[in-house]
Order: structure tokens, then C-alpha cells, then sequence
């Protein structure tokens, strides 16, 4: 007897597309057996006209996070509702990390934080420093389940960036101890030079955002920590990655063999920096910046291409208020624009899967295999969860989306479920929505209702291959 099937399922994995019913026990797929040949479950769910996924991974989100003074809205429970309307079964977020912090202390302190959360959660260590002792400590976290750390090349005046030598020092380490690196790869000199000439040139209003970490800004980091990978053997993960010159230089570094992963974000796929200018253009500062329609282009080439493995959405929800917290206002109210004052980071949580549909697959930028590899599939090999998450087969974690090919919101505040004054996507329509999200065989979501329950998501001990 299953406790769930799931029938006439048209199951899409990565590369791989096949009808089957699915039997599910215990929170796993014990059966894969030929259409409409399975019976004898408590629930049975018809998936006639649907299509079947893996559950999404988003190995890039910031939850209850302190970003200097502030901290986002969402709390692991809201954020694992709304990532599940969003066929999200997985997360990876941070630890925060800051100088004197024993990073294996730090790993302990945050999975608690994560504890509420209904669907299942990992993290990455931030690295903010290194000496003997933390050094000493990577082993440890390494069997603790976080083998994926972050390294910032930048934001020297907030304390957290890590210098060149000591990166060098945890790549001879991670390489050791087969983990991976992770990087924020934006230059510091680079960006405290620009910052300086456009305040002394009164050049701070966020129309002059993405200019003031021009391509060069990110591509000069990249070039460097891929020459430290190059030298260490060590292999690099680069968050976020923005720009053509980027995408060209991962390319040609693996193609020399260099041990470098990338991914991109949601929302450098599908807006330019355009959106910085008006009054709204502040609920569009993050870093990177927003780029060309070239660096679009370049970036959806290099997901067809396999230079970059995952879109994550680097999910961080501030309402507008809490964007615009820092800003000084003038004597009549209005704000006095200064982008070195404005909250960094955008939502995308939810939204990706629909927007990756109806602006990648529909408009035939990816395919539909392409999409499940890059959002479940590759997130789940390259952080070490493979075959667990990331597939249907059997034996892996029943974490399975069904998608409904006719149902699409657009994706306003309202429609949407992180309860922020606004959406940054409301132009934007989400096709084939979940009908079902299924965590570990637990109902998450079905059609518009939350049925999953706070803190029944597990943390995942990640173990690295290859
Ligand atoms: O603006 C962004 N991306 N905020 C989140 C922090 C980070 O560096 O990923
Ligand atoms: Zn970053
Ligand atoms: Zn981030």
C-alpha cells in the first residue's frame, strides 16, 4: 500500500521524458511502474494533461538575514510557503558570518534559525576571514553537511570582505578537502574608486546605479578568483554572474579545465538597467547591477551552452520602506537619492518557475529539460544532494511538482504570497503554475492552498561528489 500515487504522470526530468504512475512511501518514490498500472494508495492524485517535475532547488536565497542595519521581511516558515507556491521544495541560504565568529558555531546558530521551515533547508558558510583556527575548522563543517562556503571580493567598508592572500589560503584548504568555494565576484578597488567619483561628481541617484559597477567591475573579479582556482585546483562556485564578459571568461576557463561552476539569477535574465531609472528605480538595486540587453543574451546563451549551471534568484524581500530606511529626506519630503544608501536585493523566490516558463521555455530560449536541469537537477548535483533531490527515480526524496499547463497568474503583489507593498514583476505573467507541490510525499500546496505544516522541513546533510 503507498501512501500516495500519483497517476499518468508525464514525468520531465533533466534529460529525460517518460510517462509512468508513481508510488510514493515514507516520503520516497518506491515506484515507477507503467501508466495506469498502479493501484492501492491512501491518496491518489490524477496528473492526466499535467507535467511531472522533480521539486525546485533554489540554492541561492537570503531569509531573515541582516543586511547592515536591516533585515528582510520573510521569517524560514513564510518563505517556505511562498517557495513552495513556486514549486521550490529546497533551499540553501548563508550563514552570517561575521570577524571573530567560529564558523562551526555559526553553522549550529543558523539551522535553528531554520528549524520552522516546511521545506527542506541547507546551508553555505560565509567566510568572512581566515586564520589557523577557521582554517582548522573547515573539516568540521564539511562533516556537519555544508561543504559550499562564500567568499565576498568586495564590501571591505562593511567588514565582510576577505583579502586575496586568505582566499588563496581557503582554496589550498577546500581543495584538500574536496569542497567548493563560493564567490561574490565584484571588484572592491574597482567599486570604492567609482563610488568616490560619482559622489564628488553628485552622481548618486539610481539611474547611475549600474554604471557605477560598470561589466569590468565583475568581470575583473572573476578573472582573478578563476587564476586562483587555476593555481589551488580548487573548485569555485560564482554566484551571480552578470555580464557577457563573464560568461565568456567562465567559458574559456573551462574549456582549459579549470574547476569553475556559475549560475545566473532570475532577474538578470529578464530585465536591463532600464529599470533603474524613475522614481521605481530603487526597488530594482541589487548586486550586481542590472546590464544590457547583450548581457541578456549572452547570459541565456551561456545556459544553453552549459557555461552556466543554475538560475537561483538570490531571494531577498524588502518592502519599500525598509529599501529607501537609510535614505535622508529634504525639507519639503522628498528623498535625497544616494544608491550607496539603498537596501541591496529583490525577490524572486516564487516567481522563478513561472517566469523561467513563460520567458525561457516559451519563448523557446530553453527547453523544458533544460529548465528542470538548471532549477532541480543541477542544484542538486553541484551541492552535493544528488540522486536524493533533484530527479524522480526511485529510491530518491518524493519531491515532485505538478504542473499545470493552462494555469498562469500575472505575477502582481497580490497574486504573489511574501507580502511586500509591491512586485517587481508585475508585468510579468507565471505559466504552468503548481497545481501540486509534494515535499518528501507531504502535500506543500494544492492548487491555491498551503497545506504544509511549520518545521517539518529537514536540513540536508550535503555530502559533495566528483
Ligand atoms: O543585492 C544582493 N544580491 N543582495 C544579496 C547579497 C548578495 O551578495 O548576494
Ligand atoms: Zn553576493
Ligand atoms: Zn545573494
Amino acid at each position: 500500500m503507498f501512501d500516495t500515487i500519483i497517476k499518468n504522470a508525464n514525468i520531465y526530468t533533466d534529460g529525460n521524458n517518460f510517462e509512468a504512475d508513481i508510488g510514493i512511501k515514507d516520503g520516497i518514490i518506491a515506484e515507477l511502474a507503467k501508466k495506469g498500472t498502479i493501484s492501492g494508495g491512501h491518496k491518489i492524485i490524477d496528473a492526466k494533461g499535467k507535467l511531472v517535475i522533480p521539486g525546485l532547488i533554489d540554492p541561492h536565497v537570503h531569509i531573515h538575514a541582516p543586511f547592515g542595519n536591516n533585515i528582510d521581511i520573510l521569517d524560514f516558515y513564510s518563505a517556505s510557503k511562498l517557495a513552495a507556491f513556486g514549486g521550490v521544495t529546497s533551499i540553501i541560504d548563508f550563514t552570517n558570518t561575521v570577524k571573530g565568529d567560529s564558523i562551526v558555531e555559526v553553522v549550529k546558530n543558523r539551522k535553528n534559525e531554520m528549524k520552522n521551515s516546511a521545506i527542506d533547508y541547507s546551508l553555505h558558510v560565509k567566510y568572512v576571514e581566515s586564520n589557523e583556527k577557521l582554517l582548522k575548522e573547515i573539516p568540521e563543517i564539511i562533516e556537519m553537511g555544508c561543504p559550499s562556503f562564500k567568499m565576498f571580493m568586495t564590501y571591505k567598508k562593511a567588514g565582510v570582505m576577505i583579502d586575496d592572500i586568505d582566499i588563496l589560503k581557503v582554496l589550498e584548504t577546500i581543495k584538500k578537502n574536496k569542497a567548493m568555494a563560493g564567490f561574490h565576484a565584484e571588484s572592491n578597488s574597482i567599486s570604492e574608486f567609482m563610488e568616490d567619483k560619482f559622489s564628488n561628481e553628485h552622481l548618486l541617484g539610481w539611474e547611475n546605479f549600474p554604471n557605477y559597477k560598470p561589466n569590468i567591475c565583475e568581470y575583473e573579479a572573476v578573472e582573478r578568483v578563476i587564476s586562483y582556482a587555476e593555481l589551488t585546483g580548487a573548485r569555485i562556485y560564482l554566484f551571480h554572474i552578470t555580464t557577457a564578459e563573464s560568461v565568456e571568461i567562465i567559458r574559456k576557463a573551462k574549456e582549459r579545465g579549470v574547476d569553475v561552476i556559475a549560475e545566473t539569477c532570475l532577474h538578470y535574465l529578464i530585465f536591463n538597467k532600464e529599470k533603474n531609472q524613475g522614481e521605481d528605480g530603487i526597488l530594482y538595486i541589487m548586486s550586481p547591477p542590472l546590464r544590457t540587453d547583450k548581457d541578456i543574451e549572452a547570459l541565456w546563451k551561456g545556459i544553453n551552452d552549459g557555461t552556466l549551471s543554475i538560475v537561483s534568484s538570490d531571494n531577498c524581500s524588502f518592502t519599500r520602506e525598509l529599501k529607501e530606511i537609510n535614505l535622508h529626506k529634504s525639507d519639503d519630503g522628498t528623498i535625497i537619492k544616494d544608491f550607496r544608501k539603498v537596501v541591496n536585493g529583490v525577490s524572486g523566490l516564487e516567481e522563478r518557475l513561472g517566469i523561467l516558463i513563460s520567458e525561457g521555455v516559451k519563448k523557446n530560449r530553453i527547453s523544458f529539460n533544460k529548465f528542470v536541469e538548471i532549477t532541480s537537477t543541477n542544484p542538486a548535483k553541484i551541492f552535493g544532494m544528488y540522486p536524493k533531490k533533484g530527479t524522480i527515480s526511485i529510491g530518491a526524496d518524493a519531491d515532485i511538482v505538478i504542473l499545470d499547463p493552462n494555469r498562469k497568474k500575472a505575477l502582481t503583489k497580490e497574486n504573489l504570497h511574501y507580502n511586500l507593498d509591491y512586485s517587481i514583476y508585475e508585468d510579468y505573467v507565471g505559466e504552468y503554475l503548481p497545481v501540486y507541490t509534494i515535499r518528501r510525499g507531504e502535500i506543500l500546496v494544492e492548487n491555491d492552498e498551503f497545506k504544509g505544516k511549520e518545521g517539518t522541513g529537514q536540513f540536508i546533510k550535503r555530502k559533495l561528489i566528483g
